[in-house]
Protein backbone atom coordinates (compact mmCIF):
# COMPACT_ATOMS: atom_id res chain seq x y z
CA UNK A 1 0.00 0.00 0.00
CA UNK A 2 1.10 3.17 -0.69
CA UNK A 3 1.28 5.92 1.79
CA UNK A 4 -0.55 9.29 1.34
CA UNK A 5 3.15 11.08 1.41
CA UNK A 6 5.08 9.04 -1.12
CA UNK A 7 1.34 9.28 -3.29
CA UNK A 8 2.33 13.04 -2.90
CA UNK A 9 6.19 12.82 -3.43
CA UNK A 10 5.49 10.60 -6.72
CA UNK A 11 2.70 13.30 -8.22
CA UNK A 12 5.07 16.00 -7.21
CA UNK A 13 8.28 15.07 -8.59
CA UNK A 14 6.22 13.66 -12.25
CA UNK A 15 4.91 17.14 -12.45
CA UNK A 16 7.88 19.53 -11.59
CA UNK A 17 11.05 17.95 -13.21
CA UNK A 18 9.39 18.86 -16.73
CA UNK A 19 10.85 22.18 -15.35
CA UNK A 20 13.92 21.33 -15.54
CA UNK A 21 15.39 20.83 -19.02
CA UNK A 22 18.03 18.57 -20.18
CA UNK A 23 20.47 21.23 -21.18
CA UNK A 24 20.49 22.33 -17.46
CA UNK A 25 21.30 19.10 -15.74
CA UNK A 26 24.79 16.85 -16.12
CA UNK A 27 24.78 14.91 -19.30
CA UNK A 28 25.97 11.44 -18.02
CA UNK A 29 26.33 12.23 -13.92
CA UNK A 30 22.81 11.51 -12.10
CA UNK A 31 20.83 14.25 -10.90
CA UNK A 32 18.49 14.84 -8.37
CA UNK A 33 14.70 14.79 -10.38
CA UNK A 34 13.80 17.58 -8.46
CA UNK A 35 14.67 19.11 -5.36
CA UNK A 36 17.56 18.11 -3.06
CA UNK A 37 19.60 14.98 -3.03
CA UNK A 38 22.73 13.62 -1.19
CA UNK A 39 23.52 10.40 -0.41
CA UNK A 40 23.66 7.00 -3.00
CA UNK A 41 21.52 4.59 -1.29
CA UNK A 42 20.95 1.16 -2.36
CA UNK A 43 23.23 0.82 -5.14
CA UNK A 44 22.48 -2.80 -6.94
CA UNK A 45 22.27 -5.11 -9.86
CA UNK A 46 18.73 -6.01 -9.65
CA UNK A 47 16.96 -7.60 -12.35
CA UNK A 48 19.53 -6.82 -14.80
CA UNK A 49 19.91 -3.14 -14.09
CA UNK A 50 21.39 -1.29 -12.17
CA UNK A 51 19.17 0.60 -9.55
CA UNK A 52 20.28 3.60 -7.33
CA UNK A 53 18.47 5.49 -4.99
CA UNK A 54 19.49 8.42 -3.12
CA UNK A 55 18.82 11.09 -0.13
CA UNK A 56 16.00 12.96 -1.52
CA UNK A 57 14.28 15.89 -0.41
CA UNK A 58 11.61 16.81 -3.48
CA UNK A 59 10.25 19.88 -2.53
CA UNK A 60 12.73 22.28 -2.06
CA UNK A 61 16.46 22.12 -3.27
CA UNK A 62 17.93 21.97 0.73
CA UNK A 63 17.83 19.01 2.82
CA UNK A 64 14.71 18.32 4.24
CA UNK A 65 12.51 15.20 5.66
CA UNK A 66 14.31 12.61 3.41
CA UNK A 67 12.78 10.69 0.94
CA UNK A 68 14.63 8.18 -0.94
CA UNK A 69 14.44 8.96 -4.69
CA UNK A 70 15.14 6.19 -7.47
CA UNK A 71 16.96 5.91 -11.00
CA UNK A 72 18.18 2.94 -13.07
CA UNK A 73 20.77 2.61 -15.96
CA UNK A 74 21.95 -0.44 -17.73
CA UNK A 75 25.50 1.84 -18.87
CA UNK A 76 25.63 3.24 -15.21
CA UNK A 77 25.67 6.92 -17.51
CA UNK A 78 22.07 7.01 -18.81
CA UNK A 79 20.19 6.88 -16.01
CA UNK A 80 16.09 6.70 -16.11
CA UNK A 81 14.11 8.19 -13.40
CA UNK A 82 11.69 6.04 -11.23
CA UNK A 83 9.28 6.58 -8.64
CA UNK A 84 10.19 7.57 -5.64
CA UNK A 85 10.60 4.62 -3.27
CA UNK A 86 10.20 5.56 0.02
CA UNK A 87 8.79 8.48 1.99
CA UNK A 88 9.46 9.27 5.92
CA UNK A 89 5.38 7.79 6.52
CA UNK A 90 5.71 5.74 9.24
CA UNK A 91 5.68 5.96 13.56
CA UNK A 92 9.39 4.67 13.04
CA UNK A 93 10.57 7.13 10.49
CA UNK A 94 8.53 10.03 10.15
CA UNK A 95 11.47 12.81 10.47
CA UNK A 96 12.97 10.95 7.57
CA UNK A 97 14.12 8.07 5.63
CA UNK A 98 18.20 8.17 5.75
CA UNK A 99 20.77 6.74 3.84
CA UNK A 100 20.92 2.37 3.25
CA UNK A 101 21.63 -0.19 0.88
CA UNK A 102 19.71 -3.03 -1.20
CA UNK A 103 20.72 -6.79 -1.73
CA UNK A 104 18.54 -9.52 -3.57
CA UNK A 105 16.42 -11.71 -1.17
CA UNK A 106 16.50 -15.51 -2.11
CA UNK A 107 12.80 -15.48 -3.41
CA UNK A 108 14.04 -12.83 -5.85
CA UNK A 109 12.66 -9.71 -3.85
CA UNK A 110 14.81 -6.59 -3.62
CA UNK A 111 15.34 -5.65 -0.04
CA UNK A 112 16.22 -1.91 1.31
CA UNK A 113 17.72 -1.73 4.71
CA UNK A 114 17.62 1.84 5.55
CA UNK A 115 17.66 4.22 9.17
CA UNK A 116 14.86 5.38 10.51
CA UNK A 117 14.64 8.80 12.00
CA UNK A 118 12.51 10.72 14.68
CA UNK A 119 12.97 13.35 16.71
CA UNK A 120 12.76 13.17 20.76
CA UNK A 121 12.52 16.09 22.84
CA UNK A 122 15.12 15.57 25.43
CA UNK A 123 14.61 16.55 29.43
CA UNK A 124 17.16 19.66 28.95
CA UNK A 125 14.22 20.81 26.18
CA UNK A 126 16.73 20.02 23.22
CA UNK A 127 15.79 17.63 20.00
CA UNK A 128 17.81 14.62 18.95
CA UNK A 129 17.50 12.41 15.99
CA UNK A 130 16.82 8.86 17.16
CA UNK A 131 18.01 6.17 14.88
CA UNK A 132 16.96 2.77 14.08
CA UNK A 133 17.30 0.64 10.88
CA UNK A 134 14.36 -0.35 9.20
CA UNK A 135 13.42 -2.90 5.68
CA UNK A 136 11.50 -2.38 2.97
CA UNK A 137 10.34 -5.30 0.36
CA UNK A 138 9.93 -4.58 -3.54
CA UNK A 139 9.91 -5.52 -6.91
CA UNK A 140 12.34 -2.76 -8.44
CA UNK A 141 9.55 -0.42 -8.42
CA UNK A 142 7.50 -0.39 -5.65
CA UNK A 143 8.18 -1.02 -1.80
CA UNK A 144 6.45 -2.31 1.29
CA UNK A 145 7.91 -1.33 4.73
CA UNK A 146 8.28 -4.65 6.42
CA UNK A 147 5.48 -5.07 9.74
CA UNK A 148 8.66 -5.78 11.89
CA UNK A 149 10.00 -2.65 11.72
CA UNK A 150 12.84 -1.19 12.79
CA UNK A 151 15.05 -4.54 12.46
CA UNK A 152 17.66 -2.98 14.69
CA UNK A 153 17.15 -0.76 17.59
CA UNK A 154 18.91 0.42 20.62
CA UNK A 155 18.77 -3.28 22.31
CA UNK A 156 21.14 -3.96 19.55
CA UNK A 157 23.96 -1.89 20.40
CA UNK A 158 26.94 -2.56 22.20
CA UNK A 159 27.60 -1.05 25.62
CA UNK A 160 28.40 2.83 25.44
CA UNK A 161 26.73 3.00 21.56
CA UNK A 162 25.11 5.62 20.71
CA UNK A 163 20.93 5.53 19.37
CA UNK A 164 21.41 8.64 18.29
CA UNK A 165 24.37 8.48 15.77
CA UNK A 166 23.05 5.41 14.63
CA UNK A 167 22.79 4.84 10.72
CA UNK A 168 23.27 4.09 7.26
CA UNK A 169 23.46 0.18 6.94
CA UNK A 170 25.41 -1.20 4.20
CA UNK A 171 24.20 -4.54 3.80
CA UNK A 172 25.96 -7.80 1.05
CA UNK A 173 25.15 -11.64 0.64
CA UNK A 174 27.53 -13.94 2.29
CA UNK A 175 28.68 -17.20 0.31
CA UNK A 176 27.05 -19.54 2.43
CA UNK A 177 23.24 -17.37 1.57
CA UNK A 178 23.45 -15.46 5.13
CA UNK A 179 23.81 -11.50 5.09
CA UNK A 180 25.87 -9.02 6.90
CA UNK A 181 25.95 -5.34 7.17
CA UNK A 182 27.89 -2.68 8.61
CA UNK A 183 26.23 0.12 10.39
CA UNK A 184 27.99 3.90 11.63
CA UNK A 185 27.58 4.45 15.23
CA UNK A 186 29.27 6.88 18.04
CA UNK A 187 30.84 5.00 21.03
CA UNK A 188 30.94 6.26 24.27
CA UNK A 189 34.12 7.58 23.43
CA UNK A 190 32.39 10.28 21.41
CA UNK A 191 33.90 8.82 18.05
CA UNK A 192 32.67 6.91 15.52
CA UNK A 193 32.60 3.09 15.42
CA UNK A 194 31.42 0.53 12.45
CA UNK A 195 29.22 -2.44 13.88
CA UNK A 196 28.74 -5.91 12.66
CA UNK A 197 25.70 -7.27 12.07
CA UNK A 198 24.09 -10.92 10.61
CA UNK A 199 20.90 -12.15 9.09
CA UNK A 200 19.59 -15.23 7.43
CA UNK A 201 16.68 -14.01 5.74
CA UNK A 202 17.51 -10.07 5.94
CA UNK A 203 15.14 -9.71 8.30
CA UNK A 204 15.88 -10.86 12.17
CA UNK A 205 19.47 -9.34 12.71
CA UNK A 206 21.75 -10.47 15.39
CA UNK A 207 24.99 -7.58 16.65
CA UNK A 208 28.08 -9.68 15.55
CA UNK A 209 30.70 -7.85 17.02
CA UNK A 210 32.49 -3.88 16.82
CA UNK A 211 34.71 -4.22 13.48
CA UNK A 212 36.73 -1.22 14.13
CA UNK A 213 36.56 1.94 16.33
CA UNK A 214 38.07 5.14 15.22
CA UNK A 215 38.69 5.92 19.03
CA UNK A 216 39.05 9.66 17.87
CA UNK A 217 41.38 9.16 15.19
CA UNK A 218 39.92 10.48 12.12
CA UNK A 219 37.32 13.10 12.85
CA UNK A 220 34.53 12.21 15.31
CA UNK A 221 31.08 10.01 14.07
CA UNK A 222 32.12 7.75 11.36
CA UNK A 223 29.06 7.92 8.48
CA UNK A 224 28.43 5.80 5.46
CA UNK A 225 30.60 3.00 6.21
CA UNK A 226 30.90 0.13 3.35
CA UNK A 227 33.32 -3.07 3.42
CA UNK A 228 34.27 -5.49 1.04
CA UNK A 229 36.92 -7.47 -0.25
CA UNK A 230 39.44 -6.31 -3.39
CA UNK A 231 42.01 -7.43 -4.70
CA UNK A 232 43.79 -10.02 -2.28
CA UNK A 233 42.53 -7.30 0.83
CA UNK A 234 39.48 -6.34 2.89
CA UNK A 235 38.75 -2.09 2.67
CA UNK A 236 36.40 -0.31 4.76
CA UNK A 237 35.38 2.96 3.29
CA UNK A 238 33.41 5.73 5.36
CA UNK A 239 32.93 9.93 5.71
CA UNK A 240 33.74 10.68 8.97
CA UNK A 241 32.64 14.10 10.26
CA UNK A 242 34.49 16.99 12.00
CA UNK A 243 38.16 16.04 10.20
CA UNK A 244 41.20 17.77 11.46
CA UNK A 245 44.31 18.25 8.30
CA UNK A 246 46.76 15.61 8.56
CA UNK A 247 49.34 17.39 6.26
CA UNK A 248 47.75 17.56 2.82
CA UNK A 249 46.38 13.72 3.59
CA UNK A 250 42.66 14.77 5.46
CA UNK A 251 41.05 18.39 5.29
CA UNK A 252 38.65 19.97 7.68
CA UNK A 253 35.38 19.01 8.34
CA UNK A 254 33.54 16.72 6.54
CA UNK A 255 36.18 13.91 5.02
CA UNK A 256 36.27 10.64 3.14
CA UNK A 257 38.57 7.45 4.32
CA UNK A 258 39.47 4.43 3.16
CA UNK A 259 41.32 1.69 5.30
CA UNK A 260 42.47 -1.41 3.85
CA UNK A 261 43.92 -4.35 6.00
CA UNK A 262 42.86 -8.01 6.66
CA UNK A 263 39.81 -9.24 8.54
CA UNK A 264 39.88 -11.85 11.07
CA UNK A 265 37.08 -14.42 10.70
CA UNK A 266 37.86 -15.54 14.20
CA UNK A 267 37.10 -12.34 16.04
CA UNK A 268 35.01 -10.58 12.89
CA UNK A 269 37.63 -7.70 13.59
CA UNK A 270 39.08 -5.39 10.76
CA UNK A 271 42.83 -5.00 11.07
CA UNK A 272 44.06 -2.30 9.54
CA UNK A 273 47.39 -1.72 7.46
CA UNK A 274 46.66 1.64 5.55
CA UNK A 275 44.55 4.79 5.50
CA UNK A 276 44.11 7.34 3.02
CA UNK A 277 41.79 9.91 1.61
CA UNK A 278 39.16 8.44 -0.81
CA UNK A 279 38.63 12.02 -2.96
CA UNK A 280 41.06 14.79 -3.04
CA UNK A 281 39.10 17.33 -4.09
CA UNK A 282 36.36 19.39 -2.52
CA UNK A 283 33.07 17.74 -3.39
CA UNK A 284 32.72 13.75 -2.91
CA UNK A 285 31.34 12.15 0.43
CA UNK A 286 28.98 9.48 1.52
CA UNK A 287 30.23 6.15 -1.29
CA UNK A 288 29.06 3.44 -1.71
CA UNK A 289 30.00 0.35 -4.12
CA UNK A 290 29.01 -2.63 -5.75
CA UNK A 291 30.13 -5.60 -7.65
CA UNK A 292 29.33 -5.86 -10.73
CA UNK A 293 28.63 -9.53 -12.73
CA UNK A 294 31.93 -9.37 -14.53
CA UNK A 295 33.48 -9.16 -10.98
CA UNK A 296 34.50 -5.30 -11.36
CA UNK A 297 34.10 -2.69 -7.63
CA UNK A 298 32.16 0.01 -8.22
CA UNK A 299 31.90 2.99 -6.10
CA UNK A 300 29.53 6.12 -6.56
CA UNK A 301 29.56 8.98 -4.15
CA UNK A 302 27.45 12.18 -3.93
CA UNK A 303 29.31 14.72 -5.73
CA UNK A 304 29.23 17.43 -2.79
CA UNK A 305 29.58 18.04 0.71
CA UNK A 306 28.11 19.11 3.75
CA UNK A 307 30.80 21.54 4.38
CA UNK A 308 30.63 22.76 0.67
CA UNK A 309 26.82 22.90 0.00
CA UNK A 310 25.36 26.39 -0.66
CA UNK A 311 26.75 26.97 -4.14
CA UNK A 312 23.68 27.24 -5.55
CA UNK A 313 20.97 29.87 -5.47
CA UNK A 314 16.84 29.10 -3.83
CA UNK A 315 15.56 29.72 -7.21
CA UNK A 316 17.90 26.48 -8.63
CA UNK A 317 15.29 23.59 -9.12
CA UNK A 318 17.97 21.31 -8.53
CA UNK A 319 20.46 20.53 -6.01
CA UNK A 320 22.72 17.39 -6.42
CA UNK A 321 24.47 14.69 -8.18
CA UNK A 322 26.42 11.49 -8.18
CA UNK A 323 29.86 11.24 -9.15
CA UNK A 324 30.98 9.25 -12.39
CA UNK A 325 31.12 5.63 -11.14
CA UNK A 326 34.61 4.67 -10.44
CA UNK A 327 35.99 1.18 -10.87
CA UNK A 328 38.59 0.65 -7.89
CA UNK A 329 41.24 -1.57 -7.53
CA UNK A 330 44.47 -2.31 -5.08
CA UNK A 331 48.05 -1.39 -5.89
CA UNK A 332 50.86 -1.34 -3.97
CA UNK A 333 48.62 -1.45 -1.20
CA UNK A 334 46.54 1.41 -2.40
CA UNK A 335 43.17 2.30 -3.31
CA UNK A 336 43.03 3.42 -6.91
CA UNK A 337 40.34 4.42 -8.94
CA UNK A 338 39.41 4.67 -12.71
CA UNK A 339 35.99 5.90 -14.89
CA UNK A 340 33.66 3.22 -15.14
CA UNK A 341 34.89 1.32 -18.51
CA UNK A 342 31.54 2.19 -19.78
CA UNK A 343 32.47 5.64 -20.25
CA UNK A 344 34.43 5.04 -23.43
CA UNK A 345 31.51 4.22 -25.44
CA UNK A 346 30.45 7.78 -25.38
CA UNK A 347 34.04 8.76 -26.65
CA UNK A 348 33.59 10.91 -30.09
CA UNK A 349 35.66 13.37 -32.03
CA UNK A 350 39.22 12.03 -31.14
CA UNK A 351 41.48 14.94 -31.18
CA UNK A 352 45.61 14.07 -30.43
CA UNK A 353 48.91 16.28 -29.89
CA UNK A 354 52.11 14.51 -28.89
CA UNK A 355 54.94 16.49 -27.54
CA UNK A 356 53.48 19.84 -27.92
CA UNK A 357 55.77 22.47 -26.07
CA UNK A 358 54.00 25.03 -23.77
CA UNK A 359 55.85 27.97 -22.58
CA UNK A 360 53.64 30.58 -21.58
CA UNK A 361 49.33 30.58 -22.31
CA UNK A 362 48.89 28.53 -25.50
CA UNK A 363 45.13 26.96 -26.35
CA UNK A 364 45.21 23.99 -29.03
CA UNK A 365 42.60 24.09 -31.49
CA UNK A 366 40.01 21.51 -31.25
CA UNK A 367 40.66 21.42 -27.47
CA UNK A 368 37.24 22.55 -25.81
CA UNK A 369 34.31 21.70 -24.88
CA UNK A 370 31.98 21.04 -21.86
CA UNK A 371 31.62 17.48 -21.62
CA UNK A 372 34.91 16.11 -22.57
CA UNK A 373 37.31 13.43 -21.42
CA UNK A 374 40.76 14.29 -22.14
CA UNK A 375 44.52 12.54 -21.43
CA UNK A 376 47.27 14.37 -20.39
CA UNK A 377 50.77 13.41 -20.34
CA UNK A 378 53.37 16.41 -19.13
CA UNK A 379 56.91 15.41 -18.70
CA UNK A 380 59.64 18.68 -18.56
CA UNK A 381 60.77 20.35 -21.48
CA UNK A 382 64.60 20.90 -19.52
CA UNK A 383 65.15 18.00 -16.88
CA UNK A 384 67.92 20.36 -15.50
CA UNK A 385 65.71 23.52 -15.05
CA UNK A 386 62.69 21.94 -14.69
CA UNK A 387 59.25 24.30 -14.76
CA UNK A 388 57.57 26.09 -12.09
CA UNK A 389 54.52 25.73 -12.70
CA UNK A 390 51.88 23.95 -15.38
CA UNK A 391 47.95 24.98 -15.33
CA UNK A 392 45.27 23.42 -17.21
CA UNK A 393 41.85 25.87 -17.01
CA UNK A 394 38.58 24.62 -18.59
CA UNK A 395 35.03 25.94 -18.34
CA UNK A 396 36.61 29.12 -19.66
CA UNK A 397 35.76 32.47 -21.33
CA UNK A 398 36.58 36.13 -20.59
CA UNK A 399 34.57 36.16 -17.41
CA UNK A 400 35.42 32.25 -16.12
CA UNK A 401 37.55 29.80 -15.29
CA UNK A 402 38.16 26.75 -13.55
CA UNK A 403 42.02 25.75 -13.14
CA UNK A 404 44.08 22.94 -12.27
CA UNK A 405 47.58 23.73 -11.68
CA UNK A 406 50.55 21.65 -11.14
CA UNK A 407 53.91 22.63 -8.96
CA UNK A 408 56.56 20.29 -9.69
CA UNK A 409 58.81 21.32 -7.07
CA UNK A 410 56.17 20.79 -4.20
CA UNK A 411 54.60 17.74 -5.95
CA UNK A 412 51.37 20.00 -5.33
CA UNK A 413 48.54 19.87 -7.46
CA UNK A 414 46.06 22.51 -7.11
CA UNK A 415 42.49 22.47 -7.75
CA UNK A 416 40.54 26.35 -7.68
CA UNK A 417 36.74 26.92 -8.28
CA UNK A 418 37.26 30.83 -8.01
CA UNK A 419 36.05 31.65 -10.88
CA UNK A 420 33.35 28.80 -11.67
CA UNK A 421 30.08 30.90 -11.00
CA UNK A 422 30.04 30.70 -7.20
CA UNK A 423 28.37 33.35 -5.31
CA UNK A 424 29.20 31.40 -1.92
CA UNK A 425 31.75 32.36 0.64
CA UNK A 426 32.76 28.23 0.78
CA UNK A 427 35.61 26.62 -0.20
CA UNK A 428 36.99 26.75 -3.60
CA UNK A 429 40.77 25.19 -3.51
CA UNK A 430 42.15 22.35 -2.65
CA UNK A 431 45.50 21.12 -2.66
CA UNK A 432 46.76 17.35 -2.95
CA UNK A 433 50.41 16.21 -2.60
CA UNK A 434 51.15 14.11 -5.78
CA UNK A 435 54.03 11.34 -5.82
CA UNK A 436 56.98 13.27 -6.90
CA UNK A 437 57.87 12.41 -10.40
CA UNK A 438 60.61 14.73 -11.29
CA UNK A 439 58.06 17.20 -13.53
CA UNK A 440 56.12 14.48 -14.87
CA UNK A 441 52.37 13.93 -14.40
CA UNK A 442 49.55 12.26 -16.17
CA UNK A 443 46.01 13.62 -15.72
CA UNK A 444 42.80 12.25 -17.46
CA UNK A 445 39.97 14.94 -16.79
CA UNK A 446 36.45 14.44 -16.72
CA UNK A 447 34.28 17.44 -17.63
CA UNK A 448 30.32 17.16 -17.35
CA UNK A 449 28.66 20.72 -17.82
CA UNK A 450 28.73 21.17 -13.79
CA UNK A 451 31.76 19.33 -12.39
CA UNK A 452 35.40 17.88 -13.21
CA UNK A 453 36.68 14.85 -12.09
CA UNK A 454 40.19 14.73 -12.09
CA UNK A 455 42.26 11.05 -12.08
CA UNK A 456 45.68 11.36 -10.95
CA UNK A 457 48.50 9.11 -12.27
CA UNK A 458 46.60 6.18 -13.25
CA UNK A 459 43.77 6.84 -10.40
CA UNK A 460 45.98 6.70 -7.36
CA UNK A 461 44.47 10.06 -6.99
CA UNK A 462 41.03 11.93 -7.45
CA UNK A 463 40.01 14.90 -7.37
CA UNK A 464 36.59 15.62 -7.69
CA UNK A 465 34.74 19.43 -8.18
CA UNK A 466 31.04 20.93 -8.95
CA UNK A 467 30.86 24.10 -10.77
CA UNK A 468 28.06 26.04 -11.94
CA UNK A 469 29.69 27.83 -14.38
CA UNK A 470 27.63 29.24 -17.34
CA UNK A 471 27.42 27.23 -20.17
CA UNK A 472 29.17 29.37 -22.72
CA UNK A 473 32.30 28.93 -20.75
CA UNK A 474 33.86 25.82 -22.99
CA UNK A 475 37.08 27.31 -23.55
CA UNK A 476 40.45 24.93 -22.24
CA UNK A 477 43.84 26.77 -22.33
CA UNK A 478 47.39 25.56 -20.78
CA UNK A 479 50.07 27.58 -19.25
CA UNK A 480 53.53 26.71 -18.49
CA UNK A 481 56.33 28.92 -16.56
CA UNK A 482 58.77 27.68 -17.65
CA UNK A 483 58.90 24.74 -20.42
CA UNK A 484 56.64 21.57 -20.35
CA UNK A 485 56.60 18.38 -23.24
CA UNK A 486 52.86 17.55 -23.04
CA UNK A 487 50.91 14.80 -25.16
CA UNK A 488 47.21 15.32 -24.95
CA UNK A 489 44.27 13.24 -26.26
CA UNK A 490 40.59 14.67 -25.97
CA UNK A 491 37.45 13.53 -27.31
CA UNK A 492 33.52 14.88 -26.62
CA UNK A 493 31.46 12.87 -24.50
CA UNK A 494 28.31 12.32 -26.31
CA UNK A 495 25.05 11.20 -24.70
CA UNK A 496 23.57 11.06 -27.68
CA UNK A 497 23.58 7.62 -29.99
CA UNK A 498 25.27 5.93 -27.50
CA UNK A 499 22.32 4.51 -25.35
CA UNK A 500 23.00 1.21 -24.59
CA UNK A 501 20.42 -1.38 -26.45
CA UNK A 502 17.30 -2.91 -24.41
CA UNK A 503 19.72 -6.11 -24.24
CA UNK A 504 20.30 -5.42 -20.55
CA UNK A 505 23.57 -5.59 -18.39
CA UNK A 506 23.56 -9.04 -18.00
CA UNK A 507 23.55 -10.21 -21.66
C1 LIG B 1 25.68 11.50 5.11
C2 LIG B 1 24.41 11.52 5.92
C3 LIG B 1 24.10 10.14 6.46
C4 LIG B 1 22.62 10.20 6.66
C5 LIG B 1 22.18 11.06 5.49
C6 LIG B 1 21.01 11.95 5.79
O1 LIG B 1 25.75 12.48 4.15
O2 LIG B 1 24.54 12.48 6.96
O3 LIG B 1 24.81 9.80 7.62
O4 LIG B 1 22.03 8.93 6.63
O5 LIG B 1 23.28 11.85 5.13
O6 LIG B 1 20.52 12.53 4.61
Amino acid sequence: MTSQTLREARKYEEASEKLISKEDRPGFHLSVRIGWLNDPNGFSVYNGMYHLFYQYHPYSSHTGPMHWGHAVSKDLLHWNYLPAALAPDEFYDRDGCFSGSAVTLEDGRHLLMYTGVIRERQKDGGICEVQTQCVAVGDGTDYEKYEGNPVLDETHLPEGGSRFDFRDPKMWKTEDGTYRCVVGNRSADGSGQILLYTSKDGFQWEFKNVLIANRNRFGSMWECPDFFYLDGKWVLLTSPQDMLPQGFEYHNGNGTLCLIGDYDPKTDTFIEQHDQAIDYGIDFYAPQTIETSDGRRIMIGWMQNWDACGIRTPEEPWSGQMSLPRELFIRNGRLYQAPVRELDALRKNEIAYKNKSISGEIRLQGIQGRRVDMELVLSPGDEENLYQKFAVRFAQNAQYRTSLSFRPHESVLKIDRKFSGSRRAIIHQRRCLVKDQKGKLKLRIILDSFSAEIFVNDGEQVLSVTMYTDLDAQDISFFADGQVLMDIIKYDLDMEGSNPSDRGILG
